[in-house]
């Protein structure tokens, strides 16, 4: 079962993921102490397999998901791999740094960047009124896609995105003036966003975040509005309608407000 999205910094599975590589550092030592002792050969690589067993036994102990034991066992040994392919510093600040700007707050979040495609632009556009002005807002907009085409296909509506991560945005704004788009791209949180200006709110975003969508929909939505998420359901709340995306088993789930 996934964990919902974290309140506070020491919740989110990244950072309790990181205190415990600290808290394996001096258990390592005294295994490595031991094993020395009793005349076993010790390599940097030992070491750090030595360090990948404790951290992803306290992952195990402190029950994060299972991808975290695999991620705290081989991350040790990995750095200790990298390091000997002796590649350039800036190399890995510059990787960093990338990831940074376009992960951003996914440690806390636990909504990660990733797509959605044509086949849900399609469906989502067929899902806004046909005959009137409306306003749709993309909440985890990314590079702006759904945003773009949603805009573009119908210049009567007000079509924005929301975007937290600075990479993704920007990528979104420049979009947006290189095609002469309408569409308004904010940089932001949805989550300090009044949903009651919208009429369509679509969401692709991960079950970690799921619960507190559902609960900020209920108390900000209007009546008539329609709340669209992409893949991912509400535990507290069945959806009202399910839509199959035109080329895909995916399915989008509807919620009238
Ligand atoms: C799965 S991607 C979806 C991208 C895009 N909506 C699409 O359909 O292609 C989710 C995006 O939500 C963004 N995100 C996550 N939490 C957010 C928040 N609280 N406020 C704004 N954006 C957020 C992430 O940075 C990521 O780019």
């Amino acid at each position: 079962m996934i964990a919902p999205a974290p309140r506070r910094l020491f919740d989110a599975p990244a950072v309790r993921a990181l205190l415990l590589q600290c808290l394996a550092f001096p258990l390592t030592l005294a295994t490595v102490w031991l094993l020395a002792r009793a005349g076993l050969p010790m390599s940097y690589l030992t070491v750090a397999l030595v360090q990948g067993a404790w951290a992803a036994g306290l992952a195990w102990r402190a029950r994060l998901a299972p991808w975290w034991r695999a991620i705290q066992f081989v991350f040790a040994p990995a750095l200790v791999l990298a390091q000997a392919l002796h590649l350039p510093p800036v190399l890995f600040l510059g990787a960093f740094l990338i990831f940074l700007l376009i992960y951003w707050s996914t440690f806390r979040t636990q909504v990660p960047y990733y797509p959605s495609g044509r086949a849900v632009w399609d469906t989502v556009a067929g899902l806004l009124p046909p005959d009137r002005p409306a306003a749709a807002i993309d909440i985890g907009s990314g590079l702006g896609g759904l945003v773009l085409e949603l805009a573009r296909r119908r210049p009567d509506c007000r079509v924005d995105g929301i975007e937290l991560a600075p990479l993704p945005w920007l990528a979104s704004r420049l979009r947006a003036k290189l095609a002469g788009s309408r569409a308004h791209f904010i940089r932001g949180d949805y989550n300090d966003l009044d949903f009651g200006r919208y009429d369509l709110v679509f969401a692709y975003l991960s079950p970690a975040a799921m619960t507190a969508l559902w609960r900020k929909a209920e108390r900000e939505m209007k009546p008539g509005s329609v709340l669209v998420s992409y893949e991912f359901v509400i535990a507290e709340r069945e959806p009202d309608r399910r839509v199959v995306t035109t080329n895909s088993k995916k399915i989008l789930y509807l919620w009238h407000f």
